[in-house]
């Protein structure tokens, strides 16, 4: 099995993903350019299987309805994606698999708050959890927005229950190519974020439209505010006059916040 990691170079800077088994089969998660995408998988030889979307917004949805029409292959989504989403016709409920080859699969889990017909994938090999595909929900050093459909307190929960438990050496396959900005933001409310500062160096250093960008769960717990939400510099950075956030929530609801007008 293998995964391409496609950096899109749209506005959005969004990633386009290909899982490939070891028998040839591939699926394509979140679309951008469906030529693009195609041409790709003709050259490796494969056989295109499934399109796979996170969520319904049209930056992750673009290349469905070509792909479909060369293909014919299989559209997922989540449940409450259907009518939103072009061409879906097969939705998949928290723990539902997609067989990729002998020994790997992609498992859904239901990842509301950056929208509510969100799913993310968990990419298991020999039953270990191994990676997870995070659409608009974790990014790298960052959270999704909840500007179109979501639900900050919504996606709190989602990030603390579905993606702080997941073990530490997960690989992380993000939607979107926003680590820069991202580190930035964690650097503004913990400036002594010795690991951000190595990150955002090692970022400016290397041409990250072209090396593949990942990052593990030990590294989001590192470089990324929204996971660190009990570290005394980023709660007393949001005083605002009215007290310290007590709470993981309360901190991480005026971090979302403050990343808004940020
Ligand atoms: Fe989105």
């Amino acid at each position: 099995m293998q995964v391409h990691q496609i950096y899109t170079r749209s506005q959005l800077r969004n990633f386009t993903y290909i899982v490939e088994g070891s028998n040839g089969h591939q699926f394509i998660i979140d679309p951008w350019n469906a030529q693009e995408c195609m041409d790709f998988c003709a050259k490796r030889g494969g056989l295109i299987k499934g399109v796979i979307n996170t969520h319904e917004h049209w930056d992750h949805t673009r290349g469905n309805e070509e792909i479909v029409k060369k293909t014919r292959c299989a559209v997922y989504a989540h449940p409450l994606g259907k009518g939103k989403i072009e061409e879906a016709n097969v939705f998949l409920e928290e723990g539902d698999s997609i067989s990729i080859d002998e020994t790997t699969r992609l498992q859904a889990i239901d990842t509301p708050g950056h929208t509510f017909a969100h799913l993310c994938l968990l990419l298991i090999v020999k039953e270990k959890v191994v990676g997870v595909f995070t659409g608009d929900t974790l990014f790298n050093a960052g959270v999704g927005n909840c500007h179109n459909g979501g639900d900050p307190a919504v996606l709190y929960e989602t990030i603390t229950h579905k993606f702080k438990v997941l073990p530490k050496d997960v690989i992380v396959y993000l939607g979107h190519e926003y680590l820069g900005n991202n580190l930035k933001f964690t650097l503004d409310r913990e400036p002594s974020n010795r690991e951000a500062q190595n990150w955002l160096k090692k970022y400016e250093d290397i041409n990250w439209e072209r090396a593949p960008q990942t990052t593990t769960m030990a590294d989001e717990l590192e470089i990324n505010t929204f996971l660190r939400l009990d570290k005394e510099e980023i709660r007393k950075g949001l005083d605002e006059g009215s007290g310290l956030p007590q709470t993981d929530k309360e901190t991480f609801l005026k971090l979302r916040e403050r990343r808004n007008h940020w």
